[in-house]
This record gives structure tokens, C-alpha cells and sequence, in this order.
């Protein structure tokens, strides 16, 4: 009777209520709890690229590349193709790693060799796949930008055979049409790829302006915040470094550069009341970009035999600033492309006009 006491109790510290269900939880050899042993492994791993890759835990160069990433492997899949019976890619499965040698010369994939070469070491220090890895490295990256939200993490993704097929990548001097027919072939319809395109809230580019690295998309670069989506769609009037230069067009700011796609998608009628719906809604921002990303992470993979080890991704702070207009840019700067709704009030920042300096290499 005693003994039947005791064992009732220890299952019970077992389980826990979360979200009103009952789950069971396991401790790990290092003390962590979580839903599924097998995520065990990957504590290590967390703590591992804390410290060595994303410098103690920063939302700096190595997550914006990390996420870039997790990107540009997973885009690597094209169902169209495998209808027309050829290789279509794997998808998220780590064959922009893998087979590194021939995606990092597609010309959308220029610069990701530099992040291919920071996580190489990693991958092959830990017992895990180079397609679980990307996509848990984006993951934990993003947990470090204050304002994003912690992205689900799903483990299971076997070795990539091939490399993926060129052209699948979008580039910044793609059509609106083009760009939307890309992403429809793996599934995304327009809303999908406004939400996956909060990305580059957190990002900066090396080379599309090869004269001015590290110049950031928007004026708030380490924060996932809805800057992007209201800078976007300021009217255009500077080129922060040189004019000319495939895929970029002009914008509002001095220190910050504008993709071509990212303006067109901004001001075209089937995205821009979708673009205008994430200014100044951080928790949309979230909701959405999670969604789109927990896509985007598996694209190619059979989600069956994935377990769910989203509880080792860290709680991201919260957002550490208010939508805003940049010093010196009011409404009367909005190029208005949404004819449904008006553009959201919000306060200008006082001072001189803004002037965005670039992202740090680290
Ligand atoms: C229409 C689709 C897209 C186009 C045309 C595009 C294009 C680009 C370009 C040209 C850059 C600058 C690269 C450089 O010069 O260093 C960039 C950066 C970046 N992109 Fe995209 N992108 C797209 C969608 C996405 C998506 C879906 C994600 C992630 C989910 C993403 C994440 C990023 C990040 C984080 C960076 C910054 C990298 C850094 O700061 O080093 N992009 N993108």
C-alpha cells in the first residue's frame, strides 16, 4: 500500500498542466526538464552556440546571417519541378551545408558562406544533422531579438542526397509575380510570405551595395520590431551608398538601403494592405511570422517522424520600442498603397533626421 503511495506521487511530479493538458515531463542527464528525451541533446547544443556562434547571447550579424539561413535551405524545394519529373531539392534539409560547394555559388545564395563557415565546426562537434542545425541555429538566434517570438523547433530531419536545384532562391530584382509564384510553388500564399518577410526586421546586406556592408533594412536592426513595415513604405529618396546597383531602389533614410522586392511587395495591391497590417501590431508581427516560419522550417521533411522540441528554444524578451516614424519623417512621407484602410497614427521621434549606422561585423 505504501509502496503504491510512493509511485503514484513520483508520476505525478512527473506531469505537469500546461496550456490546461496534462503533459509528461522528463528530466535530462543535465538536469534540464523537457516534453521528449530525445530534445535532451540539444541543451548542449543551445548553450554551445550562445556562447561561441551569436556571441553570449547578441541578436547581431551571426543571427541575421543564421536566419538568412534557415531560409535559403528550406527555399531549396520546388514541387513544380518534381512534377515535371526532375530533382526538385530537399528542402530544410541542410544541403545548402552539405553540399556547400555548389549552392554557394547560385548567385542568390552570394555572401552565405560566411555563416556556412561559422556553423560548419558546430555541426560537426555535435551528434546532429546539418538540416536540424540551421534550422535550430535560426531558432535560437531569433530568441535573442527582443520583440520576436520563440519560433517552434522541430528535430528529425535526415542527411540532405542532394544538392538543391539552382534558381529557387528569390533575388531582390525578382517580379512581385515572380516572387509570389516562387513561394506559392512551396505552399505560401501572399499573406504567408508579408509574414515570412518580417524577417528582415533583423537584418542588414553585405552585398547587394558591396561599398557600404552591413547597412540594415530598417533603422532598428536588433530588434524585432514592426520598424520594417512602416520604413518600407516611406517614399524612397537616397541611395545610402552608390546608385545603381541590381536590386536595390531608393530610400528614406541615410545609413539604411531598400531591397527592390521589399518595396514592391510593400506598394503591390495583392500584398500592401497585408504589409500596412503589421505597422505598429507586435503581436500579429509574432503570430504570423511564427506561423510562416514553422512552414518554412520543414518544407521537404515528413513532419511524422519529427519530435517537437520547441521548449529548448529560449522565451525572447519583449519589445524594446514603439512604432515610430524615424526623426524628420511624418505621415506625409507615406507612400499609401493599402486603399482599404489608412495608415496607423504614430508620433515622429524628435531630433535631427534620422541616420542609421550599420550593423557591426562581429
Ligand atoms: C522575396 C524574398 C526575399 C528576397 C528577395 C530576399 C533578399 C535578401 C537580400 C538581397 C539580402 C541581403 C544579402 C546581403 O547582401 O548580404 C537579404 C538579407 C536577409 N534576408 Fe532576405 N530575402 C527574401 C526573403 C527572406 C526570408 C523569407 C527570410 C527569412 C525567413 C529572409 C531573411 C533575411 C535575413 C535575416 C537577412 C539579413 C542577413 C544579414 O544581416 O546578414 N529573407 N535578403
Amino acid at each position: 500500500m505504501f509502496k503504491a503511495l510512493v509511485s503514484l506521487a513520483a508520476v505525478a511530479a512527473s506531469l505537469q498542466l500546461v496550456n490546461g493538458a496534462i503533459i509528461r515531463r522528463v528530466t535530462c542527464p543535465d538536469g534540464n526538464t523537457v516534453g521528449n528525451a530525445a530534445c535532451c541533446g540539444l541543451f548542449a547544443i543551445r548553450d554551445d552556440i550562445q556562447e561561441n556562434l551569436f556571441d553570449g547571447g547578441e541578436c547581431g550579424e551571426e543571427v541575421h546571417e543564421s536566419l538568412r539561413l534557415t531560409f535559403h535551405d528550406a527555399i531549396g524545394f520546388s514541387p513544380a519541378l518534381a512534377r515535371q519529373g526532375k530533382f526538385g531539392g530537399g528542402g530544410a534539409d541542410g544541403s545548402v551545408v552539405t553540399f556547400e560547394d555548389t549552392e554557394t555559388a547560385f548567385h542568390a545564395n552570394l555572401g552565405i558562406d560566411e555563416i556556412i563557415d561559422a556553423q560548419k565546426p558546430f555541426i560537426a562537434k555535435h551528434n546532429i544533422t546539418a538540416g536540424d542545425f540551421i534550422q535550430f541555429a535560426g531558432a535560437i538566434g531569433v530568441s535573442n531579438c527582443p520583440g520576436a517570438p520563440r519560433l517552434q523547433f522541430l528535430l528529425g530531419r535526415p542527411a540532405a542526397t542532394q544538392a538543391s536545384p539552382d534558381l529557387l532562391v528569390p533575388e531582390p530584382f525578382d517580379s512581385v509575380d515572380k516572387i509570389l509564384a516562387r513561394f506559392a510553388d512551396v505552399g505560401f500564399s501572399p499573406a504567408e510570405v508579408v509574414a515570412l518577410l518580417a524577417s528582415h526586421t533583423i537584418a542588414a546586406a553585405d552585398h547587394v551595395d558591396p561599398t557600404i556592408p552591413g547597412t540594415p533594412f530598417d533603422s532598428t536592426p536588433n530588434s524585432f520590431d514592426t520598424q520594417f513595415f512602416i520604413e518600407t513604405q516611406l517614399r524612397g529618396t537616397l541611395f545610402p551608398g552608390t546608385a545603381g546597383n541590381q536590386g536595390e531602389v531608393q530610400s528614406p533614410l541615410r545609413g539604411e538601403i531598400r531591397l527592390q522586392s521589399d518595396g514592391a511587395l510593400a506598394r503591390d495591391s495583392r500584398t500592401a494592405c497585408e504589409w500596412q497590417s503589421f505597422v505598429n501590431n507586435q503581436a500579429k508581427l509574432q503570430s504570423a511570422f511564427k506561423a510562416a516560419m514553422a512552414k518554412l522550417a520543414v518544407l521537404g521533411q515528413n513532419t511524422r517522424r519529427m519530435v517537437d522540441c520547441s521548449d529548448v528554444i529560449p522565451l525572447p524578451k519583449a519589445a524594446n520600442s514603439k512604432a515610430h516614424f524615424p526623426a524628420g519623417q511624418t505621415r506625409n512621407n507615406v507612400e499609401q498603397a493599402c486603399r482599404a484602410t489608412a495608415f496607423p497614427t504614430l508620433p515622429t521621434d524628435p531630433g535631427p533626421a534620422t541616420s542609421v549606422p550599420p550593423v557591426p561585423p562581429s
